[in-house]
């Protein structure tokens, strides 16, 4: 086998989706425990601290530089190089949070037990839906009073749409939580309580060992009974229809206390897939082709004035990257220069020397490098699937003074091909409307605009309800379209129409009135 099939063979490339609250943060400290990429608790809690703390710029300016290295975290695991690609979830979720799920082989779901399904997730997992991402879940904090696991897994199915596997099951809940029965290995698990018990944690073979019921009383009674409903409803794991999205296999726990954590890792380092193949407007790109091929999915501006330089990630689809290799830039149709790349690996990131596919690498560029860029080694290959999502929060730019609308426009097409924001011209007035899935994007627009381009601007709300891209089939009946609710209507930086609903009965009623018109809510890049 080749050195890239074989690397890439090893690769995990994943994303966490989850509500803010229900323990991320705290799940991926402990997977980094396990893969031995951090020595202490607490390392990425840390973060978290300053995340919390927005719209003080010094915080935003230190939390955005603290996260360009927490943005990928790559650790080995049971001969696997597992690449974790972070998500922004509180106040620093954006676009790129969308955007960082087309970049990942696959997901893990983390569910709060106490509650259940919420819509940030289901957010989320629309997203991961766009390209049938396998999902693998985890319901966390049984270490307290949660909703009785059943009851959970339903609304996972009937909300999320997605079949539940368990893969564990929890002994008892709360204050009375006893540990998770493993279904497959056959074997229960059991909690102490205690932290970071990472390798003493007690297990007992056997779901039917005698003395269990004397040991733990009605919880085992009932786990016996949950396990004999599930095993008559037929929900048994099957890899295949976890690889194509269409089950969940599901594992219980407390983050916090490392408790359930092992199992999931193990059970995502045998399932989750290596890297898919790709595709591109021309054709499908194999990760094991030799040739070197990935696109830009994230770029992360540097704060620091006297570092003006930009952060570019790119997913590494096929082939090999070596340090100091020529970049083709598949867009601009030459080679890019690139001071020096950063190859995230977090036990030892002297030595690397190569990325593979699944990998992230990370570009330092002055602005020559956009959302949804292809590199390849000279294949125009132009990846599809890096899209542009509608936003959920608008606001109307006031320049402060007028002489300044040439700068402002300069900066507002640099931002906007950087992912940082959308931007929305109306077709008949002279507003630029601006669109964000998260307000730390607005913040982060109006600081830059005064910092890189001398621009002073506020933003005030505006009536938009949703933005949805417009196309249609007959030219006739959308031009008729667009002449009947030109008001309504603008041109995003790249020129394409957008309708701009004023509220949800806006959209549907116009929807309704032009059945022959397609309303978008995701748009490729270019
Ligand atoms: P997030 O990144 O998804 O937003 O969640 P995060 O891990 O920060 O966890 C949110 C809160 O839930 C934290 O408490 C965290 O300690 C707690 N938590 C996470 N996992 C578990 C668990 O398994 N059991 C219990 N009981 N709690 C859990 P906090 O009070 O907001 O923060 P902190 O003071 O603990 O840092």
């Amino acid at each position: 086998m080749s050195t890239v099939a074989e690397q890439a063979l090893r690769r995990r490339t994943f994303a966490i989706i989850s509500h803010p609250d229900a323990g991320k943060t705290t799940l991926t400290e402990k997977l980094l425990l396990f893969g031995g990429a951090i020595q202490l608790a607490g390392t990425v809690k840390g973060r978290k601290a300053s995340r919390h703390a927005t719209s003080d710029w010094m915080a935003l300016e230190q939390q955005r530089g603290i996260s360009i290295t927490t943005s990928v975290m790559q650790f080995p695991y049971n001969g696997k190089i597992v690449n974790l690609l972070d998500t922004p979830g509180h106040e620093d979720f954006s676009e790129d949070t969308y955007r960082t799920l087309t970049a990942v082989d696959s997901a893990l779901m983390v569910i709060d037990a106490a509650k259940g399904v919420e819509n940030r997730t289901i957010k989320l997992m629309e997203v991961c839906r766009l390209r049938d991402t396998p999902i693998i879940t985890f319901v966390n904090k049984l270490d307290r009073e949660g909703r009785p696991p059943l009851e959970l897994l339903d609304e996972v199915e009937k909300v999320l749409g997605i079949q539940c596997t368990p893969i564990t099951w929890p002994l008892g809940m709360g204050r009375e939580f006893k540990g998770v029965y493993h279904l497959l290995e056959d074997r229960f698990y059991l909690y102490s309580g205690d932290k970071h018990r990472v390798s003493e944690i007690e297990t007992i073979d056997g779901l039917n060992t005698p003395g269990l019921a004397e040991r733990f009383g009605a919880p085992y009674q009932t786990l016996l009974d949950e396990i004999e409903l599930l095993q008559m409803a037929g929900t048994d794991f099957d890899l295949e229809r976890y690889r194509a999205a269409k089950l969940t296999p599901v594992f219980f726990g407390a983050a916090i206390n490392n408790f359930g954590v092992r199992e999931l890792l193990n059970g995502f380092t045998d399932w989750a897939p290596d890297p898919l193949p790709r595709h591109t407007e021309s054709r499908e790109v194999a990760p094991t082709e030799p040739k070197f091929s990935g696109f830009v999915f994230k770029i992360q501006a540097n704060m620091d004035p006297k570092h003006r330089d930009r952060v570019a990630f790119l997913r590494v689809c096929s082939g090999i990257y070596r340090k100091g290799m020529t970049l083709h830039s598949v867009r601009l149709g030459g080679p890019v220069r690139v001071n020096h790349a950063l190859i995230f690996m977090a036990a030892d990131r002297e030595s690397v020397e190569e990325a593979y596919p699944g990998d992230i690498i990370g570009l330092h560029n002055h602005g020559t490098i956009a959302i949804g860029d292809s590199f390849s080694e000279g294949e125009p290959l132009r990846f599809t699937g890096i899209p542009n999502f509608a936003p959920d929060l608008f606001r109307r730019v006031v320049l402060k003074d007028p002489l300044k609308a040439k700068q402002l426009n300069k900066g507002l097409d640099q931002l906007s091909e950087e992912g940082a924001t959308q931007v929305y011209r109306p077709l008949t007035n002279n507003d630029i409307i601006l669109g964000a899935v998260g307000t730390l994007q607005f913040d982060v627009v109006q600081f830059r605009l005064r910092d890189e381009y001398s621009v002073e601007c506020v933003f005030e709300p505006v009536q938009v309800y949703c933005a949805r891209w417009v196309t249609g089939s007959d030219d006739k009946l959308f031009k008729a379209f667009v002449d009947k609710n030109e008001t309504r209507i603008a041109k995003d930086h790249y020129g394409d129409l957008v309708y701009l609903a004023s509220s949800s009965v806006n959209l549907s009623m116009t929807q309704e009135r032009h059945p022959d018109v397609r309303f978008l809510d995701t748009k490729e890049h270019g």
